[in-house]
């Protein structure tokens, strides 16, 4: 059931309070503490991992992202981050001090699936981040944290999307204070400020109307950049993802410093710019790949957080987000970028729900 939304896309991007709510509060305790035995995950596993390793497909892909920095930020533990469908096809180095992640909404993408038995044959600890409920990533997996996300039905993932992060920020805050390169105190700060997520998401969803008008300048473009640097770069990549299956626009993410290694050529006059700038130790640097892009005519939509003062020169259209810490960002970028992407696909008067070519679960190769 929609629910009196025309679209069940439209419906699941509003249900992101509630899938982040129930997938971190059950798993904090009264002090503030990340408590993951109602997961029996437990705390031994983490105690001689030496290396991560992420695998996923697309938008959960996507999503570690995300996991890498905050693992690498707080552990100073070496990520990566893998394509499952090239994963499996590698020799990666992995034994039983290597933990391996596997994310995915459906529980059931076939290279997904195969990375995970891999990792599980060369004696890796396996767990793995899934929101249906018995699915068989789910199974197989040593460990499982659900993201209480709920049915997602339209082929473009958003709640599992930002369920997951609240998984990878939970596993890396609980992480962290066990293997103590985080104290007490800090741990209880930071899951403090991943509860003050609920509402910026909140808040983030009342720039509906202002980012629908936005996505309307879209539909005859047919080509779009997005760019952003660090966790702004992971999020362009997610942004992009969403564009280009649901509006047919053609996008690419790239690390704003990489432009004029090639890409600069690209824009001229009027090519939409999204510039993604919630980080502050970069945002200097941002500002000016910005000016690089306006000097070649680009058409910036500009999203930063509120705090943020900004020349008015500098872009065509501004989102202010919601204020939130840097590493918290994510959150409420994600959710922008959703509505962006959803608006301008329903003016295109595309299939916003099903998607030509694609499938929700891709269990072939
Ligand atoms: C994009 C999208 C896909 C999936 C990918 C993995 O919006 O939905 O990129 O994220 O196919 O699917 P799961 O998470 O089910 O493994």
């Amino acid at each position: 059931q929609k629910n009196g939304y025309p679209h069940f896309m439209l419906k699941e991007i509003f249900e992101q309070p509630e899938a982040i709510r129930s997938t971190i509060l059950p798993r904090i305790t009264m002090d503030n503490l990340p408590d993951l035995s109602v997961d029996q995950i437990p705390n031994r596993i983490f105690e001689k991992v030496n290396r991560v390793i992420i695998t996923a497909c697309g938008t959960a892909m996507h999503a570690g992202l995300i996991g890498r920095a905050l693992i690498e930020k707080l552990l100073r533990i070496p990520v990566v981050v893998e394509i499952a469908s090239e994963f499996r096809y590698q020799e990666p180095i992995m034994d039983e001090n290597t933990l391996v992640i596997t994310i995915s909404q459906s529980g059931e993408t076939a290279d997904t699936l195969a990375s995970l038995r891999l990792a599980k044959e060369a004696g890796a600890v396996t767990l793995s981040i899934v929101n249906v409920k018995g699915s068989t990533i789910a199974r197989e997996s040593d460990y499982v944290l659900y993201t209480h996300a709920g049915p997602e039905i339209a082929v473009a993932s958003t709640k599992a999307y930002t369920a997951q992060l609240s998984c990878l920020y939970l596993l890396s805050y609980h992480f962290a204070y066990l293997r103590r390169t985080i104290t007490k105190e800090q741990c209880a700060e930071y899951i403090q400020e991943l509860k003050s997520v609920i509402p910026a998401v909140e808040q983030t969803l009342q720039l509906d109307k202002k980012i629908d008008a936005i996505g309307k300048n879209l539909i005859c473009k047919e080509d779009l950049f997005f760019i952003g640097r660090g966790l702004d770069y992971a999020l362009c990549c997610e942004g992009s993802i969403k564009l280009k299956e649901i509006s047919y626009i053609h996008s690419e993410a790239y690390a704003a410093g990489e432009l004029k290694h090639g890409t600069l050529s690209l824009i001229t006059e009027g090519v939409p710019v999204v510039a993604l700038a919630t980080q502050s130790k970069v945002y200097p640097k941002m500002i000016s790949n910005i000016r690089e892009v306006k000097a070649r005519g680009a058409e910036v939509i500009l999203i930063t957080n509120e705090r943020q003062e900004i020349n008015r020169e500098i872009y065509d259209y501004h989102i202010a987000l919601p204020n939130t810490s840097d590493i918290l960002a994510p959150f409420t970028a994600a959710i922008a970028m959703q509505l962006l992407s959803y608006y301008t696909s329903v003016h295109r008067g595309s299939n916003v729900d099903q998607p030509r070519n694609l499938a929700k679960a891709v269990t072939v190769e």
